[in-house]
């Protein structure tokens, strides 16, 4: 395992404000050094005013890629120069990529981060069978609802505690997904395939979405998009009705598998345990 950055190294980073509790550093420079590459992953804590100008001075490729995270994602899609259908469908990018030319390429890895997070926990499951129900309509909403019609869902519903914002939402993407109201949840949940909390209920150890989990056919997939703690409260009440559920770190380890393929340009190793050091940094039980 070599830990020497050369001059050639390749640069590759995270941004965000504040930026100092992200644990994509850790992940990737794990995968960096149990590969032995001449890389470096770093945090940038860009102010809110400067975002764009930090952004453009990236420009010509000094660093390879950045992530981005809360709260620039959506002013990063607007600063490329191209983007993948799944960032443009979401509104907002994770990923920005610099190339030599000058130009910036947005996309996003959170669709696949949550795609492959349900693969990894709920092995089966097929998001084409079934009706999907995602509570909230903020951004991380948004890019759930991107990766999985991409992926083939045939209707979402979207209950939100403002149903004018979840209305905006289903009206941005066409005919497969739908507003509801909260009185309607016992009929949206009783054929639902998966049940998403993309919510901040939860967050920090509160209560969860006031949902009755145990309406859901006993097939059903749960899974909270919140991460800490691990165990939500939301994700507990599932496992106590029997429910597969699938936790918001799986995604957040999944979403970083592809962005260091993108930066460094090979697969990270599925030797290095990165969940287990995530629940570490976590302060989770491993
Ligand atoms: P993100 O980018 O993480 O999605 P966001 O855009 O601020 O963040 O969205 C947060 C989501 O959590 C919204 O759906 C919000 O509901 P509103 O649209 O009604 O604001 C939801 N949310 C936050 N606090 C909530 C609460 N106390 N009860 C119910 N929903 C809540």
């Amino acid at each position: 395992m070599s830990s020497t950055i050369s001059g050639a190294a390749v640069v590759g980073g995270v941004c965000g404000q504040p930026i100092k509790h992200s644990m994509s550093p850790v992940i990737h420079n794990a995968w960096i050094a149990a590969a032995s590459l001449d890389a470096a992953y770093v945090p940038f804590a860009p102010t809110a005013e400067r975002f764009e100008t930090f952004v453009d001075g990236l420009r010509g490729g000094a660093v390879r890629g950045v992530n981005v995270t809360i709260p620039f994602k959506e002013r990063a899609l607007a600063l490329a120069d191209t983007a993948s259908d799944l960032a443009k469908m979401a509104g907002a990018a994770n990923l920005l990529l610099f190339a030599a030319d000058g130009s910036i390429h947005a996309d996003n890895t959170d669709g696949p981060g949550l795609l492959g997070a349900i693969e990894a926990q709920a092995p089966g499951f097929e998001v084409a069978a079934a009706p999907i129900l995602i509570l909230g309509a903020g951004g991380a909403a948004r890019g759930a609802v991107a990766a999985l019609l991409l992926a083939g869902a045939p209707q979402i519903r979207i209950v939100n505690r403002t149903l004018a914002r979840a209305q905006e939402l289903a009206d941005a993407f066409g005919e497969r997904v739908i507003a509801a109201d909260e009185a309607a949840l016992p009929d949206l949940l009783a054929d639902a395939g998966l049940v998403i909390n993309a919510t901040s209920l939860g967050l920090g150890g509160g209560e969860g979405p006031a949902v009755d989990l145990s309406l859901t056919p006993k097939t059903a997939v749960v899974m909270d998009m919140v991460y800490r703690p691990l165990r939500t409260e939301f994700l507990r009440r599932a496992q106590a009705a029997g429910r597969r559920t699938v936790d918001g770190l799986e995604m957040l380890l999944r979403q970083a598998i592809p962005t260091f393929e993108a930066i460094y340009g090979a697969p990270p190793s599925p030797a290095v345990d990165v969940r287990g050091m995530a629940l570490k940094l976590l302060g989770e039980p491993c």
